[in-house]
C-alpha cells in the first residue's frame, strides 16, 4: 500500500454538496437494536463481564460462529457497548449498568420488546454463521427466481450508488482508457457515470439477467447506447471479456467470503490488459473494525443479507496479494467510500 492518490482534487460543486453519510447512518442504524437484543439473548454481555475475551474465544466457549460473532462484537463496540483492549472485548460502563441480567437497572427486557425478523436474522448469522438473506433463502438465488425481488434490489442499489458513482466519475481521470468491465455492476450506475465523463470509454456491465430490463432502459435514457452494454450472466461461471483497460468492482467484494473474493480477483486479473488496473470502490473498515458505527453496522447488514462483510485495507491488500496483484493504492472518495487501485501486471 502507498499513499499516492490517483484521484483529481474535489471540484467546488462536489465539495459543497452533502455526501450520503446521514443516509448510511440511518441504513446501518436498522441493525443497532438487533445487535444489542441478540447479544443479550445469547448472554454475551454477562459472559464478557465475567471474562473479557477475543471474538474467537467467545465463539468457541459458547458454540457460536467465529465470523458472525466478530462482526456482531464490532458493531456493539462501535455503538459504545463494548470496548476492546488488545483483542479482548469488555462491556463498557453503560453496558455494565444496563445490560447485565439480574442487576437493578437491567434494561434489555425493554429492548427485547423490539425483537423482530432482523433480530432472528442476526441471531442466525451469529449462531450458525449463515446469511439469512430473504427469510433463510439466498439473496442472489431469490433475485434469479423472482423478478419482483431482483428489480426492487437493483433499483435500491441504483439509488444507493448514484452519489458514490458520480463522485468517483468526477475525480477519476479515465481519458486515456477505451475499455472498462464492471463486474456485478447492477443496472450500470457506475459504468454510465464513468462513460458519461470519458467520451473514448466503452463499458461492459456484467450482472445477473434480472437487471436487464432496468439496465437497458437506463442506458437508453442516458444516451449511451453503443458505449455502455449489459452482459447478462453469472460472474462466477461465464467467461469475462479480456484486454480491459480497467475492471471495476463496486460494492461487490463486500458481498462475498474470502474464497468468493479470491475467485473474483483472480478472474479480474486475467481480464486486464497488460497495463490495466483493477478498481475497487467500496466502504473500508478502519483498522480497528469498530471506529465507525455506520461502517460496523453496514458490515453486519452485509453479513446478514449476503454472507459477505466489509474489510480493512490490509485485509483487502492481502486478498489482492494472494490473487497475484502487487501493491495497491487507496484514496477516500465520498462519504465512507474509498477507491482502491491496483495494477494487473
Ligand atoms: C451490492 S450490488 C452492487 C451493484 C453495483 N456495483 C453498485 O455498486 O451499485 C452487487 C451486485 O452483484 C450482482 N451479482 C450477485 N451475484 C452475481 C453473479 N453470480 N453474477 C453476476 N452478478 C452477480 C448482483 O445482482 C448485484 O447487482
Amino acid at each position: 500500500m502507498t499513499s499516492d492518490n490517483p484521484l483529481l482534487p474535489v471540484g467546488e460543486a462536489e465539495a459543497a454538496a452533502p455526501d450520503d453519510g446521514l443516509m448510511m447512518d440511518v441504513l446501518a442504524s436498522q441493525y443497532r437494536l438487533s445487535a444489542l437484543a441478540v447479544a443479550d439473548r445469547l448472554g454475551l454481555f454477562a459472559a464478557l463481564a465475567e471474562r473479557p475475551s477475543s471474538a474467537a474465544a467467545l465463539a468457541s466457549d459458547r458454540g457460536l460462529h467465529p465470523h458472525g460473532t466478530e462482526v456482531l462484537l464490532n458493531a456493539l463496540a462501535a455503538q459504545g457497548l463494548l470496548v476492546v483492549h488488545g483483542d479482548a472485548y469488555h462491556p463498557t460502563a453503560t453496558a455494565r449498568a444496563f445490560l447485565l441480567p439480574g442487576t437493578a437497572r437491567y434494561w434489555a427486557p425493554m429492548l427485547a420488546l423490539g425483537w423482530d425478523e432482523r433480530c432472528t436474522a442476526v441471531r442466525t448469522l451469529v449462531a450458525e454463521g449463515t446469511p439469512y438473506g430473504y427469510r433463510g433463502k439466498g439473496i442472489w438465488d431469490t433475485h434469479n427466481r423472482s423478478r419482483h425481488h431482483g428489480e426492487l434490489f437493483a433499483r435500491a442499489m441504483h439509488a444507493h450508488s448514484a452519489g458514490p458513482a458520480a463522485a468517483l466519475a468526477a475525480r477519476l481521470d479515465l481519458s486515456g482508457c477505451t475499455s472498462l468491465l464492471e463486474v456485478g455492476g447492477g443496472v450500470g450506475t457506475y459504468a454510465l457515470a464513468l462513460a458519461g465523463r470519458n467520451p473514448r470509454l466503452t463499458a461492459q456491465v456484467l450482472d445477473l439477467p434480472v437487471v436487464e430490463r432496468q439496465a437497458v432502459r437506463l442506458i437508453e435514457d442516458s444516451g449511451l447506447t453503443g458505449r455502455v452494454r449489459l452482459r447478462a450472466g453469472d460472474m462466477f461461471g461465464e467467461p469475462w471479456p479480456v484486454e480491459q483497460d480497467r475492471v471495476l468492482l463496486a460494492d461487490v467484494l463486500s458481498d462475498w467470503d474470502d474464497e468468493g473474493c479470491r475467485t473474483l480477483l483472480g478472474r479480474a486479473r486475467k481480464a486486464l490488459a497488460p497495463d490495466g488496473r483493477l478498481l475497487i470502490h467500496q466502504v473500508l473498515l478502519d483498522d480497528s473494525r469498530h471506529g465507525s458505527d455506520a461502517a460496523a453496522g453496514y458490515s453486519l447488514a452485509l453479513a446478514v443479507m449476503t454472507g459477505g462483510r466489509l474489510r480493512t485495507l490490509p485485509e483487502l491488500a492481502s486478498l489482492l496479494a494472494e490473487s497475484g496483484f502487487g501493491e495497491c493504492v487507496a484514496a477516500p472518495t465520498y462519504g465512507l467510500y474509498s477507491l482502491i487501485t491496483v495494477r494487473g501486471d
